[in-house]
């Protein structure tokens, strides 16, 4: 037998460590989470994609009464400046939540789903994304998507 270890290194920052650059997305995907259509949860995620060209498109989850028909902040902003934008590449996504009345102390990382959406993303543009995972406490930051999606399912497999 044997085995195979994978390890991830994530970046922990205070908020005021943080470039302006990446300040400014993370400020718009917290003011985006005031935005979203969360009836059913309550939990209400903003998310802020950069692009190439320097534009900021901000996002949030979209529940439905028929609760799989809903989409997640990370998908309807990837989606969203994607449809807007088909030629720019993306550059990074910051993620925000608001939940019981404040911003998570806790991370919000990207779901199984959208993590499968931002690595398609990043093969499209052949460019890694940025991931900032925003909460009081601190901003866990990774350089590709790739790091929370060891073992992943992409295009080459279809060839
Ligand atoms: N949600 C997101 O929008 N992004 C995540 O990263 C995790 C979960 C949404 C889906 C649903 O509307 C609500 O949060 C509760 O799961």
């Amino acid at each position: 037998m044997k085995e195979i270890n994978l390890s991830t290194k994530i970046a922990v920052y205070l908020l005021e460590e943080c470039t302006n650059r990446e300040k400014k997305l993370i400020e718009s995907a917290k003011s985006a989470t005031q935005r979203a259509y969360a009836p059913y949860s309550g939990f209400r995620v903003g998310a802020a994609v950069l692009l190439d060209n320097g534009e900021i498109v901000s996002g949030n989850n979209q529940e439905n009464a028929a609760y799989p028909s809903g989409l997640c902040a990370e998908r309807t902003t990837i989606f969203f400046a994607n449809s807007a934008f088909p030629n720019e590449k993306v550059v990074a996504i910051a993620i925000a939540a608001f939940h019981k009345g404040a911003f998570t102390t806790d991370v919000i990382t990207p779901c199984g789903a959208c993590r499968q959406v931002l690595l398609e993303t990043e093969k499209r543009f052949k460019s890694p994304i940025k991931v900032l995972m925003y909460s009081e406490k601190g901003v866990y930051v990774v350089n590709s998507i790739k790091d929370l999606l060891p073992l992943s399912f992409g295009d080459e497999m279809l060839r």
